[in-house]
This record gives C-alpha cells, sequence and structure tokens, in this order.
C-alpha cells in the first residue's frame, strides 16, 4: 500500500527532477500544504452495493472541499494487491466501462461478476482519509450434484450433496421429485447443502431434487438413490387349496434391486411349463404361477425363488387338496364365548376340531365341531360353536384344524380371546340378536366379521 501510493505520488508528479529528490521534496511540500490548508472532509458513507449482472453502478464519494488534494479509486483484487483506476480525473485502467463523474462517483458499467469485492476511495492527505465500498454483484444460483447417480446396498449410510453458486450466497432445500414421497423424517423438504441417511432402506430409492435459492431466482438438480437388496418375497398364502379340476394360482410379490430373475420350482424340481395348463405370468413386481385343471399331481410344495446380484430368497407355497384355511372370530354369549369360523376346501368338510386352553394353562380342551354344508359347490365353509364353563375374565387361547377326504389340515396360529359373559348392552335386543343362530347361516356377514389366523 506505501509503495502503490509512492508510485502514485511519482506519477502525478509531472517533473524531470530525479526520483531520490522527489520523495523529500513532495513530503516536506506535503507537510507544509496541511499545516496551512485544513483536511478535507468525505461526505459519502462506506456502503454495500447491489447491482445485477449487466447493470450500472455508481459508488460515491463526495468530499466538502477537496481543495488542492487529489482524489484517488482503487480496488481490492481477490489475490490481496490493489489496482489503481483514478487518480484524480485521470484514468488509470484500460476497461471502457469504467467513468468518473463530476462528484468525484466512480461509475461502472455493465456489471461483470468478476466486478464484485471493494472499492476504496482516498484522498492524497498526509493521515488517510479513505472510503470503502462493497460491490455485490447479484448472480441467480447455479445449483449441481456432486454424485447425480448414487447406488448403495441397504443398510448403508449415504449423503446426497449439492453444491450452489450465486450472489448472494443461495439457500439449499430438498424434496423427493416422486410425486408424494415424503422425506426420511416424514417431512416434506429438508434445509442444507446435503442430507445423510444412516442407514438406507429400500423405501429411500428413488429420485431427489435439490433447489438453491436466493433473490436472483432458483436452480434444480437432480440425485438418483438407487438401493441394491437382496430379494425379498411376500405371499398372500403359503397353503392353497384345490381339487382335480379346479384352478390354482400362486402369487409372489417379489422387491429386489437390482431387478429380481424369479423361478419356480415343484417338490425341489424347476416347474414343467406346459402353455395349455401350467403358465407363468408377470405383472410389475407380481409373479404368479398358474394351474388350470388341476391334476393330482400337481399337488405338493411349490417355491418361488428371485435371484440378483445380491442375493436370493425363496418362499414355499403348497397346493394341497386339504383344508387350508381356518377363519376365526369369537364373542361373548350368554355363560359362554361363541366361536365363528370360516374354512376353505375344495372338497366337503368332514370335520372340524376346535381346542383351546387358558394362556396360562397346559392342557387343551377339545370340542369338534361341524361345518355348514347346505351347499355342496361352494369353497368357503363356516360354522359356529359355544364353549361354556369358561372362567369369566380368563385369557384363552384357540386354534381350529380341519378334514376333508385329502386329509387334516394345517393347525391354525393361536387366536387370543378374553373370556366375557354377554351383557345386554344399553340397545336391548340388538345384542341378544347378535348371539342366535341367524348370524350364523349369513355367510356375508361372517366374511365381514371375521378374520385370518392362519395360512
Ligand atoms: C448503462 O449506461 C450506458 C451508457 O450510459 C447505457 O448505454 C446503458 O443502457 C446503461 N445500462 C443500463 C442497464 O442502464
Ligand atoms: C397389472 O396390475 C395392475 C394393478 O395391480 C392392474 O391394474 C393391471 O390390470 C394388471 N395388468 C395385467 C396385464 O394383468
Ligand atoms: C409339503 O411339505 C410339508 C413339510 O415341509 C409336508 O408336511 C407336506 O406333506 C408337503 N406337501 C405336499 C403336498 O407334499
Ligand atoms: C351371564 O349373563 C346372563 C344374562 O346376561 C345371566 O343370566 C348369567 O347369570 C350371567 N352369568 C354369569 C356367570 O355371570
Amino acid at each position: 500500500m506505501k509503495a502503490w501510493i509512492a508510485i502514485l505520488i511519482f506519477s502525478l508528479a509531472v517533473s524531470a527532477k530525479p526520483a531520490e529528490d522527489l520523495d523529500y521534496e513532495e513530503e516536506s511540500d506535503k507537510e507544509m500544504d496541511e499545516e496551512n490548508a485544513r483536511v478535507p472532509v468525505l461526505l459519502s458513507k462506506e456502503q454495500e452495493l447491489f447491482g445485477k449482472i449487466g447493470a450500472n453502478v455508481s459508488l460515491p464519494c463526495e468530499v466538502d472541499d477537496i481543495g488542492s488534494y487529489v482524489r484517488l479509486w482503487r480496488r481490492e483484487l481477490p489475490d490481496g494487491n490493489a489496482a489503481g483506476l483514478f487518480i484524480g480525473t485521470v484514468k488509470n485502467v484500460r476497461d471502457s466501462r469504467f467513468g468518473l463523474l463530476s462528484n468525484g462517483a466512480l461509475t461502472i458499467e455493465d456489471l461483470t461478476p468478476e466486478d464484485a469485492g471493494q472499492y476504496i476511495c482516498s484522498l492524497s492527505t498526509r493521515s488517510p482519509v479513505k472510503l470503502v465500498h462493497n460491490l455485490v454483484v447479484l448472480i441467480p444460483p447455479k445449483v449441481s450434484a456432486v454424485k447425480s447417480m448414487i447406488v448403495v446396498p441397504k443398510g448403508e449410510p449415504v449423503t446426497l450433496q449439492c453444491k450452489a453458486t450465486g450472489a448472494p450466497q443461495p439457500d439449499i432445500i430438498w424434496k423427493r421429485h416422486d410425486e408424494g414421497k415424503k422425506m426420511f423424517d416424514g417431512q416434506k423438504i429438508i434445509a442444507g447443502e446435503s442430507i445423510t441417511i444412516s442407514s438406507v432402506s429400500r423405501e429411500h430409492s428413488g429420485s431427489y431434487e435439490c433447489v438453491a435459492t436466493n433473490s436472483e431466482g432458483t436452480d434444480k438438480a437432480r440425485v438418483s438413490l438407487e438401493v441394491q437388496y437382496k430379494p425379498e418375497i411376500e405371499v398372500e398364502r403359503t397353503s392353497i387349496n384345490s381339487m382335480e379340476g379346479y384352478d390354482a394360482e400362486l402369487t409372489c410379490t417379489v422387491h429386489a434391486e437390482p431387478k429380481a430373475a424369479v423361478t419356480w420350482t415343484k417338490d425341489n424340481e424347476p416347474v414343467a411349463i406346459d402353455a395349455d395348463r401350467i403358465k407363468v405370468m408377470k405383472n410389475g413386481s407380481k409373479h404368479v404361477l398358474s394351474i388350470k385343471f388341476v391334476k393330482s399331481s400337481d399337488f405338493g410344495n411349490y417355491s418361488c425363488l428371485a435371484m440378483n446380484s445380491i442375493g436370493e430368497t425363496k418362499t414355499d407355497i403348497e397346493v394341497t387338496g386339504r383344508p387350508t384355511m381356518g377363519m376365526l372370530k369369537t364373542s361373548p354369549f350368554i355363560d359362554g364365548v361363541r366361536v365363528q369360523y370360516q374354512i376353505e376346501s375344495h372338497d366337503s368338510v368332514d370335520e372340524v376340531k376346535i381346542k383351546y386352553k387358558p394362556v396360562k394353562g397346559t392342557k387343551w380342551e377339545e370340542r369338534v365341531a361341524k361345518a355348514d354344508e347346505s351347499d355342496d359347490a361352494k369353497v368357503i365353509h363356516s360354522g359356529a360353536i359355544i364353549l361354556e364353563n369358561l372362567n369369566l375374565g380368563e385369557m384363552y387361547e384357540i386354534r381350529i384344524q380341519a378334514k376333508n377326504k385329502f386329509g387334516w389340515s394345517r393347525e391354525s396360529d393361536a387366536q387370543k380371546f378374553v373370556a366375557e359373559n354377554a351383557t345386554a348392552p344399553p340397545g336391548g335386543a340388538q345384542g341378544v340378536t347378535a348371539g342366535t343362530s341367524t348370524v350364523v347361516n349369513s355367510v356375508s356377514t361372517l366374511l365381514l366379521a371375521y378374520f385370518l389366523v392362519c395360512c
């Protein structure tokens, strides 16, 4: 800075005197000046000025009375050096966009991003009188993803990051690009340059968007996250009841990334596909093995096997002639508990076994029940039984099993209930009707009321 002023002074002195004399002469002249003349006062205040790209700005530097002093304009360069712009009215920069007004203001036309920074107006007084303006060139945001395609195995941590430029510094928010999907914490957006998921699950897969915004506008970038995992299989039914001449449909819903190859086996051998009768179908993640006109040789244990580069998963589905589905519902009854059930069987149901015990007990009580066989063609068989002599208030568990000509079904999972005596509800008669046989035969009511306890 000192050196720069010396150069300025040198260039000001239009003199033929040798350089070594100059400093001394100037110094002593100035000392004399300052003793005699008053020091000028700056009227303009330091400012932060904002200008858009292409705009014209004017940086003020008004002085009450400059007298014989000289006004100097310079700017701080990013490398820490200074560049002289004007010495008095003498222009010291080539750039034609820089100009000087009669009141001493520096003007810059057609702003570019490089013009941003500090501009200093000083007076050639012995003790420095100066003014520093900060010029901010407003720039719309530009944002880009640090990595726009991320592939990560399930369970690993992952960070999505975007970088934004612009002035003022843009704010960044993140959201999912997939319609309706929420961020990990259940919110719609997360603010910040990056987001980190400590352990990714398959629900995190998808397209994300980072949006950078400042006063000048917004910009967006995409990040696509692919979470890889070994196949996961969901089955609606692990046991399917069929009968010769009827159809059977085995369904596996497979989720996998990368996409899985799905194959079907029966008793550990590949299923013999037969275009007329046995087909495999696929709809999205749903894989179906369809068997038409079932033969007895079709009964057996099938598996749906899904494989991708991460691993393989297998799920078994049984096709059997035996009854497969036991549905149970319990409700308080007068001096007992009423158990309603539904069984799936193409063939007529010969026997139904219900066993129950207090959850804390060890001895099962068994009751033989009947299925309603009024309509031979139906596949769903229903019935009801009343269990008496239960300890009121005690919790029991109950299981059901049914038999047809192919044999006994698997036992259903245990279902729990608390033994309660029926109490007439405020409504009166209605509560009593619910316990009578009229409901037992109403299949549609049962279908609504029953729930799955097995398979
Ligand atoms: C900036 O000043 C120049 C010269 O006076 C003029 O031609 C130009 O239109 C001005 N630009 C803006 C954006 O005002
Ligand atoms: C595939 O499944 C969708 C919805 O689950 C359904 O709308 C569509 O009809 C199915 N396509 C075929 C060919 O079965
Ligand atoms: C399927 O496998 C189970 C045991 O895993 C076996 O009890 C059952 O009999 C098999 N079913 C058929 C139809 O082979
Ligand atoms: C159960 O309720 C019925 C009528 O609601 C009543 O007659 C019977 O005494 C009650 N039984 C017990 C054990 O409380």
